[in-house]
């Protein structure tokens, strides 16, 4: 299965090395929750790259150790706050540790952290990176130090990211930061603040960078990427305040995917996540048009009834979906979809319920990645709706959707059987040290025995011949 979302039962995972010759002081850094705190680990790395910190994977030789943290869910919390508790006894013995939290725990709890979690002694905010040499003196002279402050522009668009844990051929490329959304039941909009977009010009740039240094995928990355908007001003919300001369020149996210795609036209290009409110069907045009963007879109729909829609504030019917769904095909016939789905979401029935599972079954997802409803303080279903839908029964449809999604991708898979795929050679396999695994356009993951003069970041054509829920078996045809 995908990792879109890292395992809230396991530690985030700690990174691989970023070294600067000089550098002296070891940072231990590590990422929760979804690709963008996984993005922005790599700028904060860069930020402190320059301030005399490598990184490491030994959290016990660490002078700094950072998690970036993740609020979607309180289970999410919860694995950050047993992770925070395991550093007690390095802090004691160590009295020059330095352990902070980044991203949307420090966003959501702020002084909170400094005043009940001792073991913290820096908060930092996911549009505050930039302070982040300024705070650490302010924790070298002995006090805690906090900078939770969103920003209206903040895109970090001019620092260059550290690539940590990667296999050097797959990059995220943050396109937006925040969301304006305002699904009831998401606590983003708050950790992340408003939306804002990135030039485009250094976003153009750092997909070239990373062609350049051998990247052969980019993953353009914000909470609702179709949304982008570049028009030289600050947080789209002001687009209205624009001038004459910024709204004609604006840049739309259809032209940013065209001038990504023209810019680098070898190297293959994926987006996330896309809101199915924002999506224009010029999208699926320029996936028709440019062989290198991915034939796959990853759009949750959260649920299949419009009841549940509505109470979400998703700003759209399931029949509008449907049709989305249904153009899509039509512009890209190959094309594939996943989605997010949030079971017992407030006052959710069991008809509801029954329309996520038909919904599922009419738009036959690849994948999905499926989720009981957490209620999050500060938002809006917290303060006006009950969460009353039990534990056991939430349990319970959760496992309906999850079955349901495996029964769909054991079916999707099937149907790349007895074809050629065009697979980007990403790694080896876990299972099999003498299989490569890649992936296809539409992200199906599919392993594949090794053959001589292969090497990761290789495109090459593999004929598929058996499939599990989510891999695709095959051996390669040619090379090229
Ligand atoms: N646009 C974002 C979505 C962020 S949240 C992105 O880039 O992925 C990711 C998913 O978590 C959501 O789509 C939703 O399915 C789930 N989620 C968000 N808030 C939740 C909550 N309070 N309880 C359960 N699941 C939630
Ligand atoms: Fe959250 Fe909805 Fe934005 S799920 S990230 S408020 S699109």
């Amino acid at each position: 299965m995908q990792e879109k979302y890292i395992d809230e039962n396991k530690q985030g995972e700690a990174y691989a090395i970023a070294e600067k010759e000089g550098n002296t002081k070891k940072l231990f850094l590590e990422s929760y929750g979804c690709q963008m705190n996984f993005s922005d680990s790599e700028i904060v790395a860069s930020i402190l790259n320059e301030q005399g910190y490598n990184t490491t994977l030994k959290v016990e030789e660490a002078d700094l150790i950072l998690l970036n943290t993740c609020s979607i869910r309180e289970k999410a919390e919860q694995t950050v706050r047993n992770r925070l508790s395991s550093f007690h006894h390095l802090k004691k013995s160590k009295p020059n540790l330095t352990v902070g939290v980044l991203g949307c725990m420090a966003e959501r709890l702020k002084t909170k952290f400094l005043e009940e979690e001792h073991l913290v002694d820096l908060v930092v905010g996911p549009d505050a990176y930039r302070d982040l040499p300024n705070l650490l003196k302010e924790t070298e002279g002995g006090r805690d130090a906090i900078n939770v402050i969103l920003s209206k522009d903040e895109t970090y668009a001019d620092i260059n990211p550290v690539r940590l844990g990667g296999n050097g051929v797959t990059a995220f490329v943050t396109i937006t930061r925040g969301c304006d959304n305002m699904c009831t039941f998401c606590v983003v909009p708050f950790t992340r603040g408003r939306e804002r977009s990135r030039d485009p010009h250094s976003i153009i740039n750092e997909c070239k960078e990373l062609w350049e240094n051998g990247y052969k995928e980019i993953t353009l990355l914000g909470q609702n990427v179709d949304s982008y908007l570049w028009y030289g001003g600050g947080p789209k919300k002001d687009f209205a305040k624009a001038t004459e001369m910024q709204k004609l020149t604006a840049v739309h996210f259809a032209q940013l995917l065209e001038m990504v795609a023209k810019a680098v036209p070898e190297m293959r290009i994926r987006f996330a996540t896309s809101n199915p409110q924002d999506m224009s069907l010029d999208v699926f045009r320029m996936m028709a048009k440019y062989p290198n963007i991915c034939r796959y879109v990853h759009l949750p729909v959260q649920s299949g009834s419009d009841n549940m829609l509505k109470a979400m504030n998703r700003q759209h019917t399931r029949q509008e979906y449907l049709d989305l769904i249904k153009e899509a095909k039509n512009i890209v016939p190959d094309i594939a979809f996943s989605q997010d789905m949030i079971v017992g979401f407030c006052g959710e029935t069991e008809e509801d319920h029954q329309d996520t599972l038909s919904l599922m079954r009419e738009v036959e997802y690849d994948y999905g990645y499926m989720f009981a409803y957490s209620e999050r303080p500060g938002t809006p279903a917290h303060k006006k709706m009950e969460d009353d839908i039990p534990a056991d029964v939430k349990q319970r449809r959760l496992s309906e959707v999850i079955a349901l999604q495996g029964e769909l991708s054991r079916k999707r898979m099937a149907s790349y059987v007895g074809k050629t795929h065009e697979i980007l050679i990403e790694g080896t396999s876990k299972k099999n040290e003498n299989q490569w695994k890649g992936r296809n356009s539409q992200n199906a993951v599919c392993v594949f025995d090794k053959q001589e003069g292969q090497k990761v970041g290789d495109l090459v054509n593999v004929f598929v011949y058996d499939n599990t829920q989510g891999t695709l078996i095959g051996r390669v045809e040619e090379k090229y």
